[in-house]
């Protein structure tokens, strides 16, 4: 009966679907949640002792950001080799042999001045720790200036002044020192956000890390041709590098070409075919790749394609306020209350009369965002993926109603808000995911305004802001506010511009109690006021009632 075959056709297909994203989404919660547990073991480990941590379960040591006082008690465990000599006082703990007791990545970065190395390093970092890998950044110049802190002129760059190349050299130390020790402490990946442009610095790189310590060695090399591009980079660099601050920006865009001459007379391009090595044309984009294996490794290779180069401004807000949001529900696919139009109209002034050159915009697939963003005078893209957190069983109620029918779900969901998931429906870290694809092209666009909705606008302005993921949930992005991202050298700036519209508060703080056999009124603790009609201003009628905080 072909009937038949159609019909279970018609079924297993969006079946098979759900179990395959069903089973993605697990993968990842499963590997946070790992990390989660890790985190508060890892205290327990005596520290300082290779036996004991040797003799743990490999998971053990991989917790996602370990405590400040293990990380300053691993420093000590692991010392790098001063310059010159391979065995002396330093050293004691490292035997020469490689042990690949530890899956640590180590990626070096190599090139000269002004090719754009740390902002692949960040770029990677950020990417890296997104994907639930703990990455560093440990720049050798931040080293350099732990040691010497004013920075004088080009003069300390010299090749042939000696006393000057060894400062540089101890400040190398230091930072692959602290890689190693970040590695140590149980994170996955260390970033050496260095220049090592001769060959002798590479070997002496690769020894460290890959020969003595048994990690992965990956260089990531970041060159350009391109004048103008260097030309532009060396104009960021001068505006946000602390070395040139209070210094004329001519001035110190001569220095820094001097300097930068200083290390094009020893630059030796990379072309040791030992390494596995990744080489990156940051004008061009044109990525090769020689002996790259490792799935850390591939990723890097993949997330390279899409890092931030040029500097770039991002701007975000949440729909006008919704009737739902009135009520103080959740989900659904409610239109704007009088108060969210007005938002939207008085947005769409706003973002209209700042003429953003190339201005695109994108909402999610829901009405309130796309009425939010109607206009706005700039080309639109509606993108699921911006749909609201997916609430599930729980979508169109309020919290007072969630409390009164799934108690059991709202505790656990105030117990573990970034790994909880609604039943039928999506968790942050769902949404973490869910998410990327627009951070990838955000990454890489400038001057687009994104409406959506407040969890998906925590995890995007949150993958900017480098938080935690575990602070995710609880950032604070109000309603009827414009929020302008752009970037400040390596990091990014946040500002806020309200537009002064009235609207409900939707932000609600973790309770106290998130016990599961808490009272409703401790539940309902931190529940925001709202109203009991959608809309007590279009429909005045007996008064509206406000729903006070309990
Ligand atoms: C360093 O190595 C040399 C030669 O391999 C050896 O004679 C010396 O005892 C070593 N020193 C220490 C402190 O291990
Ligand atoms: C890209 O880089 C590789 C390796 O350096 C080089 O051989 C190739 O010609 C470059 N391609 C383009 C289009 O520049
Ligand atoms: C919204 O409410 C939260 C929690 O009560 C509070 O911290 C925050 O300041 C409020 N935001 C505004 C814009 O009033
Ligand atoms: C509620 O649960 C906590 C543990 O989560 C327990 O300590 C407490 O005694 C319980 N209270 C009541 C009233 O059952
Ligand atoms: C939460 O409420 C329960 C029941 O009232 C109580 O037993 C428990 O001690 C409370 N927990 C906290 C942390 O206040």
């Amino acid at each position: 009966m072909p009937w038949v075959a159609a019909f279970i056709n018609l079924l297993t297909e969006p079946l098979l679907g759900y179990c395959l994203a069903a089973r993605k989404f697990a993968l990842q919660a499963g590997i946070i949640l790992l990390h989660h547990h890790q985190q508060q073991q890892q205290l327990e480990i005596p520290v300082a002792r290779e036996e004991t941590l040797d003799s743990l379960p490999t998971a053990i040591k991989q917790p996602m950001a370990p405590s400040m006082e293990l990380e300053a008690a691993q420093e000590k465990a692991v010392r790098a080799p001063t310059t010159g000599s391979s065995n002396g006082s330093g050293g004691g703990v490292i035997s020469s042999k490689p042990k690949h007791r530890f899956v640590g990545v180590v990626i070096a970065m190599t090139g000269l001045p002004a090719r754009g190395k740390s902002l692949v390093a960040h770029g990677l970092a950020r990417r890296l720790n997104w994907n639930g890998e703990s990455a560093k950044v440990m720049r050798v110049s931040d080293y350099r200036r732990k040691r010497h802190e004013s920075y004088g002129s080009h003069e300390l760059f010299r090749p042939d002044h000696e006393a000057n190349s060894a400062l540089r050299a101890l400040a190398l130390n230091d930072a692959m020192q602290d890689c190693s020790s970040w590695l140590a402490a149980g994170n996955t990946v260390a970033i050496l956000d260095a220049t090592v442009v001769t060959r002798d610095q590479r070997a002496e790189v690769h020894e460290y890390f890959a020969q003595r310590l048994g990690y992965r060695l990956l260089f990531v090399e970041c060159v350009c041709q391109d004048a103008a591009q260097i030309e532009s980079n060396c104009r960021e660099i001068i505006k946000h590098n602390t070395d040139y601050a209070g210094m004329e920006p001519n001035e110190a865009y001569e220095d820094l070409k001097i300097k930068i001459a200083h290390y094009e007379k020893i630059h030796q391009p990379m072309d040791e075919p030992e390494y596995p090595r990744i080489r990156i044309d940051t004008a061009t984009m044109n990525i090769s790749a020689y002996k790259v294996q490792g799935h850390i490794e591939s990723n890097v290779l993949g997330y390279l394609g899409s890092v931030a180069i040029k500097p770039h401004t991002l701007y975000f807000s949440r729909h006008g306020e919704s009737e739902f949001n009135v009520l103080g529900k959740i989900g659904g696919d409610a239109v704007l209350s009088a108060r969210g139009e007005k938002y939207a109209q008085a947005l769409s002034a706003k973002i209209n009369s700042m003429h953003i050159p190339d201005l695109r915009v994108f909402t999610s697939r829901l009405r309130r965002t796309i009425a939010t963003a109607r206009g706005i005078e700039a080309p639109q893209e509606h993108i699921a993926a911006l749909n609201e957190l997916y609430a599930g069983v729980c979508e169109g109620l309020s919290y007072e109603e969630m409390q009164e029918q799934y108690p059991q779900e709202f505790a656990w969901r105030d117990q573990d808000k970034l790994r909880y998931r609604y039943p039928w429906g999506e968790s942050y870290v769902d949404t973490m995911q869910r998410v990327e694809p627009v951070i990838v092209e955000l990454q890489q666009a400038n001057n687009v305004l994104t409406v959506s909705h407040q969890a998906i606008l925590r995890c995007i302005i949150g993958y900017f802001l480098d938080k935690k993921p575990e602070e995710l949930p609880y950032m604070e992005v109000p309603l009827h506010t414009i929020i302008r991202v752009s970037s400040h050298g390596f990091c990014y700036k946040l500002e806020l511009i309200g537009l002064g519209i009235e609207c409900v508060n939707t932000t609600r703080h973790k309770p106290k109690n998130c016990s599961s056999n808490r009272s409703a009124d401790d539940a309902l603790l931190t529940v925001p006021a709202h109203y009991d009609i959608p809309d007590p201003w279009r429909n005045p009628g007996n008064g509206p009632t406000l729903v006070q905080q309990h």
